[in-house]
């Protein structure tokens, strides 16, 4: 078994894509070892909680002392956690844990970086950025995640047409697409090759 944690902050329809690709798919089969051992979150009210416990994905709520003292690591650890999986993770992840998982935490970030990334570029606040420049095409980076936000090797972008008349919802419904559409598989091909 390759057991991975997702981390995520709000919504969780990315951890729950995540977690039903590798717990339930066709993927999750004997020929493919990863699954995902636990959802760790930030806020007590994020309705990711309640979507993992549906698919019976144990969750941890933490803050930001768990995560600075080490005790989220620590936690990671007894799930055997060998991948980090950031899914709409809205925390900076400090250096001891990106030491702790060389190579093996993967962000998702909803822009083509490096545009349009860094801190406070989250969620509906890159879209509004993206439709504010005028630009005619946005998209989806998945890279590794190193000491800064939205920064680290890039290992896979997928991009969709931004037309004039859109407003920042509908580039947030083509983002949703493509993040549904290639995260899980993006993973799976990286850490298949990393872990397997
Ligand atoms: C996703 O669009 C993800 O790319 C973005 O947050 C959203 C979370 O949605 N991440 C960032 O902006 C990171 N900088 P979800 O909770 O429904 O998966």
């Amino acid at each position: 078994m390759i057991n991975i944690v997702v981390f995520a902050s709000g919504s969780g329809s990315n951890a729950e894509n995540i977690i039903r690709y590798f717990n339930y798919g066709p993927s999750a089969s004997v020929d493919n070892p990863i699954r995902v051992a636990a959802v760790f979150c930030n806020r007590s009210d994020a309705p990711v909680i309640e979507r993992s416990r549906r698919l019976e994905v144990p969750v941890e709520i933490f803050n930001k002392s768990d995560l600075e003292s080490g005790r989220v690591a620590q936690m990671a650890a007894s799930y055997g956690a060998q991948a980090l999986i950031l899914a709409g993770f809205l925390m900076k992840i400090p250096a001891s844990l990106i030491e702790a998982y060389p190579q093996a935490i993967i962000n998702i970030h909803p822009a083509l970086l490096p545009k349009y990334g860094g801190k406070g570029m989250y969620g509906h606040h890159v879209h509004e950025a993206v439709v504010a420049a005028g630009e005619k095409e946005s998209g989806i980076t998945i890279h590794l995640a190193d000491n800064l936000y939205d920064h680290g090797r890039i290992l896979f972008q997928a991009r969709c047409e931004v037309l004039p008349c859109d407003t920042p919802l509908d580039v947030a419904a083509k983002i949703h697409i493509l993040e549904m559409e290639n995260f899980p598989e993006v993973i799976d091909g990286y850490l298949s090759k990393l872990l397997g």
